[in-house]
């Protein structure tokens, strides 16, 4: 969508993955969807560092509201859990240099049960978000028929627009297709929405993470031309720093998030977050793959005997971003290659390894190669000069 927002992929944390529908607060205060995990959440990505790197945005989920609209029509947020109101806790976000988002669905009711926006209500609920200061919409696809999905989303990209607000929007409408062509056509959702859900939701496991990955690998013909500044696919959030993932594979996520383009939306206790996890979030040369500003979603290159993958990506400036994935579940394996093999063109390249922080320099196009891939986790390399962040501010230089 050329709103001039997102034009790469977003950043944040979402409560969805780790926090679902907590709504009793008084068994669970702390970690019940109220304006208490917000605020908190947004302590903490002001506060450690998080913010800086590009970690802005703070997006409610389903479950926020009252299971009533307002008596003018309006949707409105669990009085009790709430209490501030939405458009306060927008300020407490912004004061702290963060952007709010917030959650509803094109439908009936939410998923959870909560009011649905229905044809009628799109302009008036596009209108109370953007009075509200919000920033971003996820608009989720639960309890719609044929005549909402088709109409319903691109009404709300356009009453968004009337706003006169800069709100970026999600659209969860393909993962409510089948995420595929020719129920859903990509270039017309880039059109209308800065992102969107193609697949189902993850889960908090290595298997989740598994699947989704090979969804969008074996999809990628069709999936990853939809990408680019603006407009981008949603593998769905990031899990690391919660109970499903060991060190390695929490790697691997990040490191295929970075390829993909995907969004960096973290769905974790930032609050009780492990120095283990926060290094890997916190990756600058990762974050700065995933933000490069050509915003070009990287592919699968190959799949071979013995589960290894190798993932590419080309970046801004001839620079190119490497994963070697390995799914064996024996021990670390020592995997061989040369980079013309992998269509890298003639020439000498120094390879900067991301986790490891090694740099590996002599190598050319024809020089074998050896990686030692731990079992479900990743080595991850780029070669040339990294440029971070939309403002092309240069955060990394690689000799
Ligand atoms: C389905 C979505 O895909 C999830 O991300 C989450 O928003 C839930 N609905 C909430 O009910």
């Amino acid at each position: 969508l050329d709103n001039g927002l997102l034009r790469t992929p977003p950043m944040g944390w979402m409560a969805w993955e780790r926090f679902r529908c907590d709504i009793d607060c008084r068994k669970d205060p702390t970690n019940c969807i109220s304006e208490k995990l917000f605020r908190d959440m947004a302590d903490r990505l002001s506060e450690d560092g998080w913010r800086e790197l590009g970690y802005e945005y703070v997006m409610i989920d389903d479950c926020w509201m009252s299971m009533q609209r307002g008596s003018d029509g309006r949707l409105q947020p669990d009085p009790d859990r709430f209490p501030g109101g939405i458009a306060n806790l927008a300020r407490y976000i912004h004061d702290r240099g963060l952007k709010l988002g917030i959650y509803a669905d094109m439908g009936s009711a939410t998923c959870m049960g909560f009011p649905g926006t229905t044809l009628d209500k799109v302009e008036l609920d596009a209108q109370t978000f953007a009075s509200w200061g919000v920033d971003y919409l996820k608009f989720d696809g639960c309890h719609s028929n044929a005549i909402e999905q088709l109409i319903g989303y691109p009404l709300m990209s356009k009453a968004l627009n009337w706003t006169g607000r800069p709100i970026a929007y999600s659209c969860s409408l393909p993962a409510y297709l089948g995420g595929l062509p020719p129920n859903v056509n990509y270039s017309y959702l880039g059109n209308i929405c800065n992102l969107w859900r193609n697949y189902d939701d993850i889960e908090d496991s290595w298997a989740s993470v598994k699947s989704i990955l090979d969804w969008y690998s074996t999809n990628q013909d069709d999936l990853q031309p939809a990408a680019g500044p603006g407009h981008w696919n949603d593998p769905d959030m990031l899990i690391i720093g919660n109970f499903g993932l060991s060190l390695d594979q929490a790697q691997a996520q990040m490191a295929l998030w970075a390829i993909m383009a995907a969004p960096l939306v973290m769905s974790n206790d930032l609050r009780t977050l492990s120095a283990d996890a926060r290094a890997i979030l916190q990756n600058r040369v990762a974050i700065g793959i995933n933000q490069d500003p050509r915003g070009i979603q990287g592919r699968r290159l190959l799949q071979e005997l013995g589960h290894i993958e190798v993932y590419w990506r080309p970046l801004s400036h001839s620079a190119n971003a490497l994963v070697f994935l390995s799914l064996r579940q024996d021990m670390p394996y020592l995997y061989r290659n040369s980079l013309a093999n992998l269509n890298f063109p003639a020439g000498s390249f120094e390879a900067y390894d991301v986790f490891s922080g090694k740099t590996l320099s002599g190598l050319t196009d024809h020089t074998i190669f050896t990686v030692s891939i731990n079992p479900s986790g990743v080595v991850m390399c780029v070669s040339g000069q990294l440029f971070y962040g939309s403002v092309k501010e240069e955060a990394v230089k690689f000799p």
